[in-house]
């Protein structure tokens, strides 16, 4: 299968399998080696699964939240709880990781229409999908055309591109097709794109695991590079541009991204080329002000001091692991949404441009 056609999460009805309504993720800690679905039937197997990153990626949390009350409501009505019980494990869903918003805002979405029965919030959650899907094919045509006039503006004509990307931000981080990787599918569709420097992303590796396997499946030219190779590799002209995802982004553009982005975008900022971000306006959260407002995830000691299971800091050394930093907005050349492009570094604002 291509991986433009995965689908990384997807409900199967309770008139399938053994009767028992579940949502099917795929395990993308399994990845590279095995394409594997886990099916989840209760709030306690959805909540493990978004902790361990089985499904990842903002607006693929995002999709598993809005699934995530239709299976809390079918739980319920297995085990017969009240309303109090229900409202308190959708809840919890919501809180199972921080910083991406989508979460909060799917689960808000759907949790409202409860009342309307599982038919209706079964139909708003299949609707997060497919706008998520269709903003992600917007935002790349954007993002696309912004970059191929800026380079060509910048004096480069308009040849092939060099992209450093971070994370996956692809068809398994979202509802399909993906939004930083869009747009990078969206210039390989065009002949636009040479080729893709594609971050480890330490410690988790959604880059070497998840984003170098998308790129596989298409037949896309990359390299993997270690985190620290980025800027390096940016400041000896090696890339045209760099493109990310984000969890999160303030009203006034400050950008919460996978660890590691900050510093790529210093090196942008310093080598005077393109830092894209690429988001559906669901990750835009209009209610926080800066960066400073966002809640940083920070992650078990053990992904940062070990390796494979085998401890590989001294005994005695303590591990700080967030899983995200902030970019201020300045340092964020282009913000494309579904709805087109917003030059923040030159002051255009998502308080400004989307509200
Ligand atoms: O910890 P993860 O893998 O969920 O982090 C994901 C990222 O940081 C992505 O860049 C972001 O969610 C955008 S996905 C389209």
């Amino acid at each position: 299968m291509s991986s433009q056609d995965l689908r990384a999460v997807t409900w199967t009805a309770a008139t399938e399998g053994d009767g028992t309504p579940s949502l099917s993720l795929i395990d993308q800690t399994a990845l590279p080696h095995a394409l594997e679905r886990l099916d989840v039937t209760t709030v306690d197997q959805l909540i493990d699964a978004i902790v361990r990153l089985v499904v990842r990626g903002a607006p693929a949390i995002g999709a598993a939240g809005g699934y995530g009350v239709a299976l809390a409501m079918a739980q319920g009505e297995r085990e017969g709880w009240d309303r109090a019980r229900l409202d308190a494990e959708v809840a919890r869903v919501r809180a199972a990781r921080p910083t991406a918003v989508n979460l909060m805002v799917c689960v808000d979405r759907v949790a409202p229409l409860i009342d309307a029965g599982p038919a209706a919030v079964l139909a708003e959650a299949d609707a997060i999908v497919r706008e998520d899907l269709e903003a992600n094919h917007a935002m790349g045509a954007f993002g696309a055309d912004w970059l191929q006039k800026r380079i060509a503006v910048s004096g480069s004509g308009d040849r092939p591109l060099r992209i450093l990307t971070h994370c996956n931000t692809g068809a398994l981080a979202t509802a399909g097709w993906g939004t930083a990787l869009g747009v990078i599918r969206e210039l390989h569709g065009r002949g636009r794109l040479e080729t893709v420097y594609a971050d480890e992303t330490r410690p988790l590796l959604q880059g070497a695991r998840l984003t170098a396997w998308e790129l596989a499946q298409e037949g896309i030219p990359h390299f993997v590079q270690a985190d620290g190779a980025a800027a390096g590799t940016i400041l000896r002209g090696e890339v045209d541009a760099a493109i990310v995802g984000a969890d999160r982004i303030a009203a006034n553009g400050d950008t919460a991204n996978k660890v590691g982005t900050v510093g790529i975008a210093l090196a942008c900022a310093y080598a005077g080329i393109p830092f894209m971000v690429a988001a559906p306006t669901t990750t835009v959260d209009l209610a926080t002000a800066t960066g400073a407002d966002i809640h940083i995830e920070l992650r078990g000691e053990a992904e940062i001091l070990e390796w494979a299971g085998v401890r590989t800091a001294p005994a005695a050394s303590r591990g700080h692991n967030p899983a995200f930093d902030v970019t201020p907005a300045s340092l964020v050349t282009a913000l494309v949404t579904e709805r087109g492009v917003l030059e923040v570094g030159a002051g255009e604002t998502p308080a400004d441009g989307l509200s």
